[in-house]
């Protein structure tokens, strides 16, 4: 039986190398985005079926109209990794930014993880993978606020669902991706540079797909991250939030 995976982002960085991922492993890829030129040069060097889904995920119709469209396709893995980021201080950026900001990294990832997770449970089986970040860990990030604070509920709500779905005994797993710096188009959206050496796209879709295939809850693809992540669990947060603001910062003045 042919396998399906649907990934949002697919245009570019991560969701591009996840479908190629997924691609190469014998599953059907619905690629979503909103740059038609690039799903299609993407579906062109595919080995595998595809079918591309133009769409802006920043409007709820647009994820209700997708979910639509494939729902009798016995999609068996999810991809919500659309998403982007703005630095600046919460007072300069626009609001206009931050809610579309909201609308695709935090509306659309809920309205398709819940639809999607309840066939998955109804057929008692399939994988979801949210695409957080390392942002999420961290309990906010000053001159990348509302960034931070979205990918936060990322991590947030797909960790709670993962333990509600393991307390059931539900074979369908869900997980968060929580990448550090990885070299993408992320960075010329966002406005900044990274200070340290990002990872390729393919490594960190790599370490993605293993880690969702092998069930982990938390995926965190970079050994320094994961030392980050916990050493910010210790440390008071005060602490915590002025050393994320003085990365962010450094990654605006280059
Ligand atoms: N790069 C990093 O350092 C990093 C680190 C941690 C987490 N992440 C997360 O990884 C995910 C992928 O980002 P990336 O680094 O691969 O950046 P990217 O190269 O800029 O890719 C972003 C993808 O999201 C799609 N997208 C953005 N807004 C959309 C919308 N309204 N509707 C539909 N698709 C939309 C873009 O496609 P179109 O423009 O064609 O619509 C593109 O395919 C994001 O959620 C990001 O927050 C990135």
């Amino acid at each position: 039986m042919t396998k399906t995976a649907l990934i949002t982002g697919a245009s570019s960085g991560i969701g591009r190398e996840i479908a190629k991922n997924l691609s190469k492993k014998g599953f059907k890829v619905i690629l979503c985005a909103r740059r038609e030129d690039r799903l299609t040069e993407l579906a062109s060097e595919l080995k595998t079926e595809s079918r591309i889904i133009i769409c802006d995920l920043s409007r709820r119709e647009e994820c209700f109209r997708v979910y639509e469209e494939v729902k009798g396709e016995k999609i068996s893995v999810l991809i919500n990794n659309a998403g982007f980021g703005k630095v600046g201080t919460f007072a300069d950026i626009p609001l206009d930014t931050e809610l579309k900001m909201i609308d695709t990294n935090i509306t659309a990832v809920h309205i398709l993880t819940k639809l999607f997770l309840k066939d998955f449970i109804n057929a008692d089986r399939g994988y979801i993978m949210n695409v957080a970040s390392s942002a999420g860990l961290m309990n906010g990030g000053p001159l990348m606020a509302a960034y931070y604070a979205t990918k936060a509920y990322v991590v947030d709500l797909t960790c709670a669902i993962s333990q509600e779905l393991k307390d059931a005994g539900s074979k369908v797993h869900i997980c968060a991706l929580c990448p550090g710096p990885v070299d993408t188009e992320f960075n010329s959206v966002a406005d900044c540079r990274f200070t340290v050496k990002a990872i390729s796209a393919k490594y960190c879709s790599d370490k993605a797909v293993d880690g969702m295939f092998a069930k982990k809850a938390l995926i965190i693809p970079e050994n320094t991250i994961k030392a980050m992540y916990t050493a910010s669990r210790l440390l008071p947060r005060s602490l915590v939030l002025k050393v994320t603001g003085k990365i962010q910062q450094k990654k605006t003045e280059q």
